[in-house]
């Protein structure tokens, strides 16, 4: 959303943005790191966060080249984080153990220097980063603009460094907490969404945090400690961390963490650590991160699988904190996710309604609760998000909770907003993605929602142990045929780069591989910048057939011959429909099945699996596609144009 009365056209900016604050030790005896470079460290790791600007500040640990006093330095520029550091190379700030930094990512308006956080006081000695939206905006920047308070960015986020600032000189001159007591109340001041850290001069070793909707996560080090968006942002250096809930502040020194609500109620956060280590947040000698956590899905759907079966398969989700009985009782499932996520509960809702007999509806988080759902206490709602910050699933969530249905979080990401504002939380043990496009995190979203499901047919019995122990072992074959996939990718490869130049590309598929064809779709769309569009392949002859011209490129995801109904033999009509229009078709089938040969110009093969697991293997060729096309047009693979990781508007 736009804050209100940014005018000008395009001024006003929604952010999602990275935000890392350190504090060390800053003794001589026993100087702590440099804060600059743990914090750049810190932006690197969280760039795909958003990229069209970044910025620091540093508390100075001594005087200036000039003698004067320690203070605040502070550089920040439009574009990618290289222009920032290329820009610190030529105007280097003062040292300091003390330092924040944000990088950007605006819904509204071009980027620009000015608008880059941080934003300074008019005295230059407080600085301010912002993630989210100050819906109040306008009217606090009236009220400053009255009292002579001159804007230097079109930002909401000013408003706050200028209330933070008039708070701060109203309080006892050089009071200890003074910088938090001030955040606490101008945080009481503001509606919307955010995360806020500040440093000021007057604070040496210092930092202030505040979240409301917005993320934001501390790490504890040793004689230092650190405030970031998510883990990866200190990940390089400690594991240990505490979540911090709704509206609160915190101050952060080399040695203390303290914790308060708005209203300075002192507060216990809540400590975890953290699963995975630097290492993992690396590229490991992969082109791209998403080229790497292509090839980690194997992994990913193993580790997700880990512990959630006994030896004679069956289920244990000891981590499910609702009872049994109201999981007995449930009458119906609603999904509720985005993007990528949606698409596993699409695929998920086959497998549950198969195996459960329980109603699966499948909803777009942010489409949810406008529709005013029927939601019961018999009523059970999944959220899937990789992140567990992408707010339209925020919402939903607490929307759902308050209408009395229980919430289950399919997630990610540990110390997150979903799984912390949700009943309980079935973890995805994928590691860190870091590509803004979801490949890994797809497929342990649908192993971990196929958990779910067999687990809920195991207690209602509708499954034998001998079936759920069955699928078990399927799942766990798994990971070799994905494995498999990756090993003779070259044929997707060489068919990327002789598509590069395809205007549209189109995805049929029907059953659980509808979701694949709308995933492959987005994939394609959102790294190669080509439009596509993913179709159920029934419904084409209702109307899409009419794109179809001579030479369009149409993949078509085939059905096992040995799965059940007449599911393959109508893929195979559908795509001898188009092919019989000119379509250059592809089809994604199964090993041995010869069916499909009259009907594809090429054939990508995979291995054969029960069709239920088949979404976990015939998605892993649409990915390598889109990445490679991507690559053979010269674009970022990790960071696509206008998209961010972690959605955290509405
Ligand atoms: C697409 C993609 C997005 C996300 C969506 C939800 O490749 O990554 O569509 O799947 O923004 O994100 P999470 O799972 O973090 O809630």
């Amino acid at each position: 959303m736009m804050p209100p009365g940014a005018g000008g056209g395009a001024t006003s900016v929604g952010r999602m943005c990275g935000i890392v604050g350190f504090t060390g030790s800053s003794s001589a005896a026993a100087p702590g790191p440099e804060g600059l470079a743990v914090v750049l460290e810190g932006l690197r790791r969280l760039e795909y966060r958003g990229y069209d600007s970044a910025g620091v500040a540093v508390l100075a640990d001594g005087p200036g080249a000039d003698g004067t006093p320690p203070g605040l330095t502070s550089a920040k520029r439009a574009g990618r984080l290289a222009r920032l550091v290329e820009a610190l190379e030529e105007s280097p700030l003062l040292e300091g153990s003390t330092a924040i930094g944000h990088t950007r990512w605006a819904t509204h308006g071009g980027p620009t220097d000015a608008n880059a956080h941080p934003h300074l006081s008019a005295d230059g000695r407080l600085a301010v980063i912002h993630n989210g939206i100050i819906e109040n905006y306008a009217v606090l920047k009236a009220e400053l603009q009255a009292e002579g308070v001159v804007f230097a960015s079109e930002t909401d986020t000013e408003v706050v460094t200028h209330l933070l600032a008039r708070t701060l000189a109203e309080q006892p001159a050089g009071g200890a907490g003074a910088l938090a007591e001030s955040m606490r109340r101008v945080c009481r001041q503001l509606d919307g969404a955010f995360t806020l850290l500040a440093v000021h001069a007057d604070s040496p070793g210092t930092v202030v945090g505040a979240r409301r909707n917005s993320p934001l996560v501390v790490g504890l080090g040793d004689g230092a400690n650190y405030l970031g968006s998510d883990v990866a942002a200190f990940i390089a250096h400690t594991k240990e961390a505490l979540e911090l809930g709704q509206d609160q502040v915190v101050q952060i020194t080399a040695t203390a963490v303290e914790v308060t609500g708005f209203d300075g109620t002192p507060v216990t956060p809540r400590a975890f650590t953290v699963d995975w280590d630097a290492e993992a947040a690396e590229k490991g000698g992969h082109p791209w991160f998403m080229d790497k956590e292509i090839h980690e899905q194997p992994k990913a759907v193993a580790d997700t699988l880990l512990g959630r079966s006994d030896a004679a398969g069956a289920m244990v989700l000891d981590e499910l904190r609702i009872d049994e009985s109201t999981l007995r009782g449930i009458d119906k499932i609603i999904v509720i996710a985005c993007g990528t996520a949606a698409f596993a509960g699409y695929v998920a809702k086959y497998a549950i309604e198969h195996w459960c007999r329980i109603p699966v509806e499948v909803d777009l988080a942010h489409e949810f609760r406008y529709r005013d759902p029927v939601l019961t206490p018999r009523t059970l709602v999944v959220a899937i998000s990789q992140s567990g910050e992408t707010m339209d699933v925020v919402m939903a969530v607490r929307h759902a909770r308050e209408q009395g249905a229980k919430v289950l979080a399919i997630c990610n990401t540990r110390g997150s907003t979903i799984p912390r504002e949700s009943d309980a939380a079935l973890y995805t043990h994928a590691g860190p993605e870091v590509a803004v496009a979801s490949t890994k995190a797809f497929l342990a979203q649908i192993t971990a929602c196929y958990l779910l499901g067999l687990y809920l047919a195991q207690l209602r019995g509708n499954l034998f142990p001998d079936e759920v122990a069955a699928v078990i072992g399927q799942l766990h074959a798994v990971p070799a045929a994905v494995q498999e996939v990756l090993d003779g990718a070259e044929a997707v490869r060489a068919l990327a780069r002789e598509l590069v130049d395809a205007p549209t590309v189109l995805f049929l598929g029907r059953h659980v591989g509808y979701p694949v064809a709308l995933e492959g779709a987005l994939k394609l769309k959102e790294l190669a910048y080509i439009h596509a569009e993913g179709f159920a392949a029934g419904e084409l002859k209702h109307g899409p057939i009419a794109l179809v011209e001579p030479g369009q490129p149409v993949f078509v995801i085939v059905p096992s011959p040995r799965g059940r109904d007449s599911l393959h033999a109508k893929v195979i009509s559908n795509a001898a429909e188009v092919r019989a229009r000119g379509a250059r078709t592809i089809a994604i089938a199964e090993v041995g099945d010869d069916a499909v040969l009259p009907h594809a110009d090429v054939v990508i093969r995979v291995p054969a699996v029960p069709t239920l697991m088949a979404p976990l293997v015939t998605v892993v060729p649409l990915q390598i596609f889109a990445m490679e096309v991507a690559t053979a047009k010269g674009y970022d693979v990790d960071q696509p144009r206008n998209l961010a990781k972690s959605v955290t508007v509405e």
